[in-house]
């Protein structure tokens, strides 16, 4: 019990009480507790339980009133106390009297059974959630990442233009640019910097090589974005995992090894791998991983005749970008590109995940369709 429903222990002047019309507000806090008390359904057993402490000769609340609040009072409050108390005390007995009628004209029990917990109704179902298929995948990256030495960091989808390209060796009017065309924060006039959604996690090389000294083995799972117009390979906003890897001595096959581990284990021990030459400002040189079509087996024929239409009869699938850390980049981070030297990747996650389970449109990873969803448990 609460100490405001204690209040007939103590008395009016313990209690603050010392005018007519607080006694009256008081009395009617203890009918309001009655009224609660007495609405309930209630069985013999309990009916009797509610008389006693009511009615009860020795400690029922109308005894304590009479003792505690009605006895002591002052003067001009014993008026005041009598007549409430005889008002409630009808009004108690009254209400007493007829739940015990009603308890023996049988009335109480159907609303007993009403209230009645039925516990062969069936039970409030709450349906388990799973991990995106896209986390799924990112998770899967990073154990087979993380068990050969890399560490997982994060970094902000809101980037300056310096981490988003400057510091990765695309200066202003670099033709690049143009293919990495994104959303641009409106800010207040006289902003120290423009502040643009980033288009690549590699911003996050930067920033990990600007706080960490060589070795350096990380890679950043997370969201980029493109001014893009959505189609079943395109979306405004998309995933990358980016990798960096630098120390004093790792060479361009310590760089292929790596990929060549990495996409054997994730699509598989019978998988190819190849490079090609390609461009990025922040590699040198730059190149494009291809692996062996993981349809067609690499033979670019379709199982049953003409040619495989994943990778288009060539037996390669397209895979990431990559390359060796172009010494220029050291430049901005401070590090000394006659000592070290390094590797770096990205790859983009929903075409990874769109290969590996036979999806044909990225914009159900964004569409939050739990039919689509609920397939990846
Ligand atoms: N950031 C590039 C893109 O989004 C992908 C990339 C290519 C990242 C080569 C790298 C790299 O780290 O070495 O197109």
């Amino acid at each position: 019990m609460s100490s405001s429903e204690n209040k007939p222990e103590r008395t009016l002047a313990d209690l603050g009480v010392t005018r007519p019309d607080q006694v009256v507000s008081l009395f009617g806090e203890v009918r309001a507790r009655f009224e609660s008390q007495v609405s309930r359904p209630l069985d013999q057993p309990n009916w009797e339980i509610l008389r006693q402490a009511w009615l009860g000769r020795k400690s029922g609340v109308l005894t304590q009133i009479g003792d505690n609040w009605l006895k002591p009072a002052t003067l001009e409050l014993k008026r005041a106390v009598g007549a409430s108390l005889n008002e409630l005390r009808a009004h108690v007995e009254s209400q007493i009297e007829a739940r015990r009628l009603a308890i023996e004209s049988g009335a109480e029990e159907s609303a007993l059974a009403r209230e009645r917990v039925d516990l062969s109704l069936p039970g409030v179902i709450r349906p388990i959630g799973s991990h995106h298929l896209i986390r799924q995948v990112f998770q899967e990256i990073e154990d087979i990442f993380v068990s050969i030495g890399f560490s997982v960091v994060e970094g902000p989808e809101i980037e300056t233009p310096y981490y988003n390209f400057e510091a990765l060796n695309i200066p202003e009017f670099h033709p690049v640019r143009d293919d990495m065309d994104t959303f641009y924060l409106e800010l207040l006039k006289g902003a120290p910097t423009p502040l643009l959604l980033r288009t690549h996690t590699s911003p996050m090389q930067i920033r990990t090589m600007e706080k960490q000294k060589p070795p350096v083995r990380v890679i950043v799972p997370g969201k980029v974005y493109r001014r893009d117009n959505p189609d079943a390979t395109h979306s405004f906003i998309f995933h990358q995992v980016e990798g960096l890897a630098v120390d004093t001595d790792i060479t361009f096959c310590d760089f292929t090894g790596t990929i060549d581990y990495f996409v054997k284990q994730f699509f598989g021990p019978s998988v190819k791998t190849r490079f090609r030459p390609s461009y990025f400002p922040f590699t040198e040189p730059s190149v494009e991983f291809d692996v062996s079509c993981i349809f067609c087996g690499g033979s670019g024929a379709a199982a049953g005749g003409g040619t495989c239409s994943k990778c288009k009869g060539a037996g390669w699938i397209e895979l990431f970008g990559a390359g060796m850390v172009d010494p220029a980049v050291y430049g901005f981070v401070n590090y000394d590109a006659k000592k070290v030297s390094g590797f770096a990747f990205g790859m983009g996650i929903d075409r990874l995940a769109m290969l590996r389970y036979g999806i044909d449109d990225i914009q159900v990873f964004f569409q939050n369709d739990v039919r689509f969803l609920s397939q990846f448990p």
